[in-house]
């Protein structure tokens, strides 16, 4: 973190012969346990990780936003009431900025422009939430130059609905709640109906390490929705508003009268809300061993009901859960390519993240990169 801090504050004294006003930082996140919930009202167990986006700035005292983005080398600039329309435009790193803005401006926060040196450390497009990091990043630069109250959980609602209107991905809560409302050393069992949050203390001497499986699938988009569409189909055939509302037992019982692949949809959400509601219990009491085995069939779901997981992933899942210090493996957010999350014992997280890459590249001949995560707060001034 200091080095992406010194990062962002040094290029701003180059760009701007001053001292930025403030640096703010927001940051990606692993979800442990609740997959594909998020948008089916559901249950999710994500943490915030010490990988996050880092923006140095000042108020500039203009009604203009000026950006420099140290990871894509381009300045940008724009007009603040430039962002009144909705136009969504390209997915561009600058559209999470101007999308974010014009999502707080309809909401009716006041803002004034700024500058600022952008740089980030969440690799882009892995599943880890880049872009929740890059807006949730915006909203705490936006309230450093225009002194608004801070509400987490209404920054995220905002963030959500840059992604969905602006950006256009029909993205659920999840990722933007945990870059918002993280603190440091806990998960949170986060219920995305009420937007209730509740800390729970990752194990002891228990380390989250992040398996990038190297590769990443196109047309994530698209499956994601054809997969939301069916959730709402299976809620639809159980004539309940979400699946939310569903227990497995009422599933089973309705078996024979849904389509087969419409079932292991649901089967996989209702499912999986027992498990990181159980999950969430598990750390409550420091059972490491109960949460790495509802990891293992949170994978397992996924791989074979839910149908969003891959060769890369299926295989890297495998490999990490070989190693005898890991305790469960199982891929982490959309799928289709991007990471999977272990756990680990702390005393032999690194052997084992070098071995499970070594193993990994062997039988897939893809090359993964391996982080040793720690859980940290969400959106934050420094
Ligand atoms: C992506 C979305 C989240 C969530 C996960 C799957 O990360 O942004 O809202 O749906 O996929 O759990």
């Amino acid at each position: 973190m200091i080095g992406m801090v010194k990062r962002v504050r040094d290029a701003f004294v180059h760009y701007l012969s001053r001292d930025p006003e403030w640096v703010v930082r927001a940051p990606g996140r692993v979800n442990l346990i609740g997959e594909h919930t998020d948008y089916n009202d559901g249950f999710v167990l994500p943490m915030a990780i010490n990988r996050a986006v880092y923006i140095a700035g000042m108020s500039n005292e203009s009604n203009r936003v000026e950006l420099f983005s140290l990871d894509y080398d381009a300045n940008e600039s724009f007009g603040i009431e430039e962002i009144a329309e909705l136009t969504p435009n390209s997915s561009s790193w600058v559209e999470y900025i101007k999308g974010t803005m014009w999502a707080l401006k309809s909401a009716g926060y006041p803002l004034s422009g700024w500058t600022g040196v952008v740089a980030g450390d969440v690799p882009i497009g892995a599943g880890l939430s880049s872009s929740a990091a890059l807006e949730l990043a915006t909203a705490r630069a936006c309230e450093c130059a225009s002194e608004f109250l801070w509400d987490g959980t209404k920054m995220a609602l905002l963030s959500q609905r840059a992604e969905n209107q602006w950006i256009g991905v029909k993205c659920g809560i999840m990722d933007q709640m945990i870059s918002a409302q993280g603190i440091k050393d806990h998960g949170l069992l986060l219920d995305c109906r009420s937007m209730h949050g509740r800390l729970v203390s990752l194990p002891p001497k228990i380390s989250i390490v992040v398996l990038d499986t190297g590769t990443r699938r196109g047309l994530v988009d698209s499956i994601y929705n054809e997969r939301r569409v069916q959730c709402e189909q299976a809620a639809s055939d159980m004539s309940v508003s979400s699946l939310r509302d569903v227990d497995l037992p009422e599933l089973m019982a309705k078996e024979n009268r849904i389509d087969s692949v419409i079932f292991r949809r649901a089967k996989h959400v209702v499912s999986e809300n027992t498990r990181t509601e159980n999950a969430a219990v598990a750390m409550g009491i420091g059972n490491a061993e109960e949460l790495g085995q509802l990891m293992n069939e949170s994978h397992v779901s996924l791989r074979d009901d839910f149908e969003v997981s891959s060769l890369a992933l299926d295989a890297m899942v495998e490999c990490a859960q070989q190693q005898a210090s890991c305790i469960g493996a199982r891929m982490t957010g959309a799928g289709f390519g991007g990471c999977a999350v272990a756990l680990v014992q702390t005393v032999d997280a690194e052997n084992f993240s070098s071995k499970t890459a070594e193993h990994y590249k062997r039988s897939t001949g893809n090359n993964p990169n391996v982080y040793v995560c720690k859980a940290t707060n969400g959106a934050e001034r420094l």
